[in-house]
């Protein structure tokens, strides 16, 4: 069995432990000036190595409308990093992320720049709004200064001098909301690509990370509102529309996650919605609720790569990221999931290899903080596993990379696993052998029964196209191949009789 993979100096990462490196720093205070950004090839401040007219240095992170801390970055620089704020600290509330622990001390610039640069789009979504909203792709710093107010999970990241108007007890009234539903329809008519990313065609200040073009939205009476600019209010759903390269993306994902649904993994509502007969993928976004007030709040998340201070570049496990092993052991000796949790994370990675998903990366995968605010002093986050999300057929796409995310026993490519795949894959998942069986087999059992189901289900509301015949022979014929071979691991582990079952992880009921 490999051992950790390692950074990119070469050295052995420990992926379960995301603790940081704290150093200390001078106390941040306001120092946020505006710039004015250079133009392009002509004249004016920053053009021909002209000095820039000043640049904002700090940006203020809040939770739900409270002050965590402040991330700083001298002018011209990436090297960022964040300090907790000592109204946070004192008043008993808890970490953000599991790799940024309570401290009076400024974190390090790496382990601030993983946290936060996790919460970026990635290639061409992140593409499109650095170039139509001059903002550097290699600079979440200056990313969040414009498009951190509403990310994934509770916090909101604004510059100091330009803090957003809290939100009120009536957003929808008060215009803290922007109707944008028109827009993005014409947006998605619009034969110009530049008018296709959503974010840049409604002049949005959201940022979800990922690399499909997608908007986070306030779904409300069938119209699209986005938070006005310099509003604090939150989203509700998250909307992916068509792709131009990857044909039928949003019924592939729609299906893939309604599949999910029916087969009980855990995952959000989802539905394919139409505008103006355009369909478009809407899923309702689990890290929002309603209060007892029906006052919409944020729950906080983090993805796996956060949680883990990984950079984002070191998601998928053939470039040095986590895989099965390393997010088994962070979450049973970190995260503390239930034996539920466990079963369910297992049953994930095994749907995503049913339906042909290869892009099941870190960031793919989330935690919850479940915190208390009532009963702060006890400082008592607990931690489980977020709802599945981004689960879709990516092998239907002869372009995409078959390469798992994180390899499967001893497989890196998506075929047939082999019967010493699945008992590596057993091992890795720290799970006794017969659970390991039945939990697949009652998935297989789960799909058999619910797959026809589906697959009616869609065609009928939206009509058949090819792609749904392929994604359906595509999950029976793993889900036929898998049974083989699980057959196979089944006789193999009763021959070898009792001493060849495994004992349990270290885990929590
Ligand atoms: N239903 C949801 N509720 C809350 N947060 C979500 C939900 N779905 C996705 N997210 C957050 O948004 C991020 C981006 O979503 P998603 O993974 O679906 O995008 P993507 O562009 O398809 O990603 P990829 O680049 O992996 O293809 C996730 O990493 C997660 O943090
Ligand atoms: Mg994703």
């Amino acid at each position: 069995m490999p051992g950790p993979p390692s950074d990119e100096n070469g050295k052995k990462r420990n992926f379960a432990a995301g603790s940081a490196i704290l150093s200390p720093g001078p106390r941040p205070g306001p120092h946020c000036f505006r710039e004015q950004r250079p133009r392009r090839g002509g004249a004016g401040p920053g053009a021909r190595g002209e000095a820039k007219v000043s640049a904002c240095t700090t940006l203020r992170v809040t939770w739900d409308g409270l002050t965590v801390g402040w991330l700083k970055q001298p002018a011209r620089t990436t090297d960022m990093s964040f300090e907790y704020d000592p109204g946070w600290l004192g008043g008993g509330h808890p970490a953000i992320s599991l790799s940024l622990p309570l401290s009076g001390q400024r974190l390090d610039a790496r382990t601030s720049k993983n946290y936060f640069g996790n919460f970026m789009p990635e290639g061409e979504a992140l593409s499109w709004i650095a170039a139509w909203k001059r903002v550097s792709g290699a600079d979440p710093f200056d990313f969040l200064a414009k498009f951190g107010t509403e990310v994934a999970g509770a916090l909101s990241i604004f510059p100091i001098d330009d803090p957003p108007r809290p939100m009120s007890a009536h957003p929808i009234d008060d215009g803290s909301y922007r109707d944008v539903t028109d827009i993005v329809i014409k947006s998605l008519h619009s034969s110009k690509k530049e008018n296709f990313n959503l974010v840049v065609a409604t002049n949005s200040k959201i940022s979800l990370a990922g690399a499909q073009n997608k908007l986070p939205i306030y779904w409300h009476d069938n119209k699209i509102l986005i938070p006005e600019n310099n509003s604090d209010a939150p989203t509700t759903h998250i909307i992916k529309p068509e792709s131009t390269r990857f044909k039928h993306l949003q019924f592939n994902e729609s299906f893939c996650m309604d599949l999910a649904l029916a087969i009980g993994l855990p995952v959000p509502e989802s539905e394919i919605i139409y505008l103006d007969k355009i369909p478009i993928f809407i899923v309702k976004r689990y890290d929002r609720k309603y209060d007892s007030h029906k006052k919409l709040q944020r729950i906080h998340q983090e993805d796996f790569c956060q949680a883990m201070n990984i950079d984002k570049a070191y998601k998928y496990q053939e470039n040095n990221g986590p895989g099965i092993s390393d997010c088994t052991i962070f979450l049973l000796n970190t995260v503390k999931i239930s034996n539920f949790e466990h079963y369910n994370f297992i049953k994930c990675i095994i749907y995503n290899y049913l339906i042909g998903n290869c892009d099941a990366h870190a960031k793919n995968f989330s935690i919850i903080h479940n915190i208390d605010f009532n009963n702060l002093s006890k400082n008592n986050a607990t931690y489980s596993l977020a709802p599945f999300y981004d689960l879709v057929c990516t092998i239907y796409y002869p372009m995409l990379s078959k390469t798992l995310a994180m390899f499967l026993g001893y497989n890196k490519n998506h075929e047939i696993l082999s019967i010493d795949s699945l008992n590596k894959l057993k091992n890795d998942f720290n799970i006794d052998i017969n659970i390991f069986l039945d939990l697949i087999y009652s998935l297989l059992d789960e799909i058999n029964t619910k797959l026809n189901y589906i697959y009616e289900k869609h065609i009928s509301l939206h009509g058949f196209h090819h792609f749904y015949k392929k994604l359906y022979n595509i999950i029976t014929s793993n889900s036929r191949n898998l049974k083989k071979q699980l057959d196979g691991l089944s006789n193999r582990s009763r021959l070898a009789g009792p001493g060849a079952t495994t004992g349990h992880g270290q885990r929590r009921d």
